[in-house]
């Protein structure tokens, strides 16, 4: 319930949702998740962002201990999305007197959830809003998750406040700063975040990104996971990675299979990829892994492979189900092979095939079509293809 100070005049007044089963009622969540919540009390009390409806009890009750009777005169709006614009209408009513910063969009927004119209204060890009010692900047971030997202900066702090930027899934387990933790689990929730919520968006972010390449930032307070400092560099340039859709080496194997024949297939591939040298191989049998955690693969090595049974003349179901996922992601530079099995008609190479041009992805090898169990000559086209991936992935 206590408000935890960060930085001189700079409280944590987030929480953690370890309730959830689903974030987005999409993306599993075995490690919860933070929505954070930031007070900077200066002459003016400035509280940026709110949290998810079901935790604004206790995000309320933080919020006033930290203020510690003194008003609230701004909420700045960094991101509508309900899992931080939630509790707005309750702070609302609250504080009555707060003043609400966000730009055009941001207001939209704002009448359509909360039917709020009045007390707003509108900015743009490049507006500044001075609180007493410092003055807060606003930059404009569209698409750095939906269209109305913006940055603050605190130049006197060197503070960027990022919305989602550099979120990760995981909760806050008493920590709040990166360097009062063990981040390695946030640095790979990070990679799935990014794949599940932001991935489709890789223009924006880089476009955010040399936005912020002018400023001084030594803190990067995101609405999920970690405060970054410590570790800030590293944080900045995995989304830098992933924005440019820059893989690892490394080898994802996504496939469907009803009786074990394609994934036999798979397993040969992943076997000879071994033997080639690949060291980085993460396979996923799509009916049983979730496709958050392909997605996280998926971006996260530049080789990807697919296998699929023909399933009443068309791709199995779940496989489908993932390339629609990838294609809506517009992922981009996969090195891709596939492979098909079937018992009296195959369908799923010509769609994986026209998946690949479609993606505009380079085909290692030659894709492998399997008619029913595994023959010698179909078991040494798995190796082959497996083989082809690896040199591939050694020349990119
Ligand atoms: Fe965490 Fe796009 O909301």
């Amino acid at each position: 319930m206590n408000p935890r100070e960060i930085a001189n005049n700079l409280f944590y007044v987030g929480v953690n949702d370890r309730q959830k089963e689903l974030f987005e009622n999409l993306w599993p969540l075995p490690s919860g998740v933070s929505y954070n919540a930031y007070l900077i009390l200066d002459d003016k009390t400035v509280l940026i962002d709110t949290v998810d409806v079901c935790y604004s009890d206790v995000f309320l009750k933080k919020t006033a201990r930290a203020l510690n009777g003194r008003p609230l005169d701004y909420l700045i709006v960094d991101h509508m999305e309900p899992d931080h614009s939630g509790s707005i209408r309750l702070l609302r009513q609250q504080y009555p007197g707060v003043k609400i910063v966000g730009n055009s969009k941001t207001f939209g927004m704002l009448e359509g959830y909360h039917n709020i119209t009045t007390g707003l204060h509108e900015v743009k890009e490049g507006d500044t809003l001075d609180i007493g010692s410092r003055a807060l900047h606003f930059y404009m971030a569209p698409m750095v998750h939906w269209p109305e997202v913006m940055f603050t900066y605190d130049p006197k702090e060197k503070t960027l406040f990022s919305a989602d930027a550099f979120g990760t899934y995981g909760t806050l387990d008493g920590g709040v700063v990166d360097a009062q933790m063990n981040v390695s689990p946030f640095m790979d929730e990070m990679v799935r975040y990014y794949a599940n919520i932001v991935g489709k968006y890789g223009n924006p972010v880089q476009k955010a990104l040399q936005k912020l390449s002018g400023l001084d930032v030594q803190t990067i307070c995101s609405t999920h996971g970690p405060v970054w400092r410590e570790r800030l560099t590293d944080a900045v340039s995995v989304y830098n990675r992933l924005s440019r859709y820059e893989g690892e080496e490394g080898v994802t194997i996504a496939y469907g299979s009803m009786y074990g024949h394609t994934e036999q297939m798979a397993e040969a591939i992943a076997s000879a990829l071994s033997e080639n040298g690949v060291r980085n191989i993460a396979m996923h049998n799509v009916s049983k892994s979730h496709a958050s955690y392909i997605l996280r693969d998926v971006f996260r090595y530049k080789g990807l492979i697919i296998g699929s049974p023909t399933y009443s003349n068309q791709l199995f179901p779940e496989v489908e189900s993932l390339l629609s996922k990838i294609e809506i992601r517009e992922v981009k530079k996969r090195i891709f092979g596939y492979l098909g099995s079937f018992t009296w008609a195959g369908a799923s190479l010509k769609r994986l095939a026209a998946f690949a041009e479609k993606m505009n992805w380079e085909v290692a090898g030659e894709p492998v079509e399997q008619k029913q169990g595994m023959s010698e000559d179909k078991y040494e086209a798995c190796l082959r293809l497996g083989k082809a991936v690896a040199d591939r992935l050694k020349e990119a």
